[in-house]
C-alpha cells in the first residue's frame, strides 16, 4: 500500500526520534523503504514542532509545496505529526483540506493504522489522543543502526514554564518501564551501538519500579544501564535543574561512561526572570549544581539553553546571563529569542523591548559563548582525549570522525575498522567547530574500549 516514504522533521531529539520510529514502522507494516525525494513519495509525512513561531510558520509553507505534488498525484497521502499536530488537531484540516492525516507524538504507533483507514475509507482521519504509555509498547525495535543511539524513557512535562508549549503539546510526564529500556539498550549493544543517548522532556524526573516494587529513579536507571558492558557512553538529555540530585550528581561523576559533558538549561541568570519563567530555582541553586559536579569532575564541560528578551527583561537582568556564563564557562549553547506561544502565560505578559535590542543581546550573548568554547577547544590541543568514532568523515574517505568525553567533533586519519571504537587521540589543531588530531598510540594499542 506504500512503498516510498518521504518524513520531513523539525524540532528537537525527541521528535528525531520519533521519526526513525516512524520509518521503522511503516517498513514493518508495508516494507515500506524511506526516500530522500518527495516528488516519488507515496506518503509525505510531516513531524512538526511548535516550540516557537519560527519552527510553527514552516509547517503551512512546506504544506503548501507539497499541495502542488499532491495535485499532480492526487494518490500521495500527506500525514501531519508532532507537536503543532497536537496542539492544532482538526484545525490543520481545516486550513489544509488536502492533508489526509492528522496524528500526534502519542499516537505516532497508530500511524499504519490510520495509513490503511484513509486509503481504504478514502477519508481523512485524526487521531492526537494521550494515550497512557501505550506509545513505548508499539514501538519496533530499531532497523538501521549506527554507534550511537537514542533511547526515549519518558516523555511530557508537568512544569508548566510560562513560556513553554510542550506540556499542552506532548501530555504529563510519563514513564518507559526499566525492564523495555533495558531490553532496548541490549538489543542495540548487540547490533553494535556504542553510545546510549536517553532521550526525554525532563530525563532526570523519571520515575518507575521493577517488578519487585523497588522504585527507580534516574540516577538508579542510569547505575543499570552503565552495568551493560557493551556500553561504553551513555549520554542523555534534556535534565532538569530541579531534579538534579545528589544521588544524580555523584552517578555521572564516578563513571568514566558519563564522560565529561552536561547539558542543563538555565534560561536566563536573573532571578527576576527565572522567577517570571516559573521555573522554579533560583541563579544560587543552579550555580550550586555546578559547583558540586565541578568539584568532582573539573573537566566537565556544560552547555545549555538560554532564552533572551522574556517579557521584563532589562539590561542588568541580561548582564546578569552574561555573568553566569561567565562564572561556568558554558562552551554551548541553543540560544533563542523569546517567541510569545499561543495558550501560555507568559504569552499575556507585557514586552516593552524592543526587537533591535532583544536581537543585540542574542548576539553578544552568543559571541560569549563561542569565544568560550574557542577557549575551551585551544586548551585540549596537545593532550590525549577518548574518542567515540561514529563515522568515517564526511569531507574525506581516508577520515574518521568521533566525538571526545566532553562532545567536541574530532577528525583524525582512520577507517572504518574503528568506527563504534573509542581510541585514544592525541589533539593537533583547534578548528571553529571543530578538532584535529591523530591516533595517540601505536596500531596494536589503539582501541581503548
Ligand atoms: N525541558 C527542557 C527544555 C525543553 S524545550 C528544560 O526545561 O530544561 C527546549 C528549549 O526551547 C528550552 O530550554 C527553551 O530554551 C526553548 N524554548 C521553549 N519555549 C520557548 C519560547 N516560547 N521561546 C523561545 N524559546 C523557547
Ligand atoms: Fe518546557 Fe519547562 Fe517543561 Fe522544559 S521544563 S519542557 S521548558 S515546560
Ligand atoms: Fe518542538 Fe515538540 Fe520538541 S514543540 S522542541 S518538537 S517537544
Amino acid at each position: 500500500m506504500i512503498n516510498k516514504a518521504f518524513i520531513q522533521t523539525f524540532g528537537c531529539q525527541m521528535n528525531e526520534y520519533d521519526s526513525e520510529k516512524i520509518i521503522d514502522l511503516l517498513k514493518n507494516h508495508f516494507a515500506a523503504e524511506a526516500t530522500l525525494a518527495a516528488d516519488q513519495a507515496d506518503i509525505l509525512i510531516m513531524n512538526t514542532c511548535s516550540i516557537r513561531e519560527k519552527a510553527q510558520e514552516k509547517v503551512f509553507s512546506l504544506l503548501g509545496k507539497w499541495k502542488k505534488l499532491k495535485q499532480k498525484n492526487p494518490d500521495i497521502l500527506i500525514a501531519v505529526g508532532g507537536c503543532v499536530a497536537s496542539q492544532e488537531g482538526d484545525a490543520i484540516i481545516k486550513r489544509a483540506p488536502y492533508v489526509d492525516i492528522v496524528f500526534g507524538p502519542q499516537t505516532l504507533h497508530k500511524l499504519p493504522h490510520l495509513v490503511s483507514e484513509s486509503k481504504l475509507h478514502k477519508k481523512r482521519v485524526v487521531d492526537i489522543k494521550f494515550y497512557k504509555n501505550e506509545k513505548f509498547s508499539y514501538l519496533p525495535n530499531a532497523i538501521d543502526i549506527k554507534p550511537t543511539a537514542f533511547v526515549s524513557i519518558m516523555e511530557g512535562c508537568n512544569k508548566f514554564c510560562a513560556f513553554c508549549v510542550v506540556p499542552y503539546t506532548r501530555g504529563e510526564e510519563l514513564s518507559r518501564p526499566v525492564e523495555d529500556i533495558l531490553d532496548e539498550i541490549v538489543h542495540l549493544t548487540q547490533k553494535g551501538v556504542s553510545e546510549i543517548n536517553l532521550l526525554g522532556q525532563n530525563v532526570n524526573a523519571y520515575k518507575s519500579q521493577l517488578v519487585n516494587g523497588k522504585q527507580v529513579k534516574f540516577s538508579f536507571l542510569l547505575e543499570l544501564i552503565a552495568l551493560i558492558d557493551e556500553v561504553k557512553r551513555i549520554r542523555f538529555t534534556t535534565s532538569h535543574p530541579i531534579d538534579f540530585d545528589a544521588d544524580l550528581i555523584n552517578v555521572i561523576t564516578s563513571d568514566s561512561k558519563f564522560g565529561s559533558y552536561l547539558h542543563l538549561p538555565i534560561q536566563s541568570g536573573s532571578n527576576k526572570i527565572l522567577k517570571a519563567m516559573k521555573r522554579g530555582y533560583s541563579r544560587e541553586y543552579f550555580l550550586k549544581i555546578v559547583e558540586k559536579l565541578k568539584s568532582r569532575n573539573p573537566k566537565l564541560s556544560l552547555s545549555s539553553d538560554f532564552i533572551v528578551g522574556f517579557p521584563g527583561e532589562t539590561a542588568s537582568d541580561f548582564e546578569e546571563t552574561l555573568n553566569v556564563i561567565d562564572h561556568v564557562g558554558f562552551d554551548h549553547s541553543f540560544s533563542f529569542l523569546y517567541s510569545p506561544r499561543p495558550g501560555t502565560p507568559a504569552s499575556m505578559l507585557n514586552d516593552e523591548v524592543s526587537i533591535e535590542e532583544k536581537q543585540r543581546r542574542l548576539e553578544i550573548l552568543q559571541a560569549k559563548i563561542n569565544s568560550n568554547a574557542q577557549r575551551i577547544s585551544q586548551d585540549m590541543v596537545g593532550s590525549v582525549e577518548k574518542v567515540l568514532i561514529e563515522n568515517l568523515s564526511k569531507k574525506n574517505k581516508n577520515e574518521i570522525t568521533g566525538r571526545t568525553e566532553n562532545n567536541k567533533w574530532v577528525n583524525l586519519p582512520g577507517d572504518h575498522q574503528f568506527i563504534g571504537k573509542i581510541i585514544e587521540v592525541q589533539i593537533t589543531h583547534a578548528m571553529s567547530n571543530s578538532l584535529r588530531g591523530r591516533m595517540a598510540l601505536p596500531a596494536q594499542e589503539r582501541i581503548y574500549a
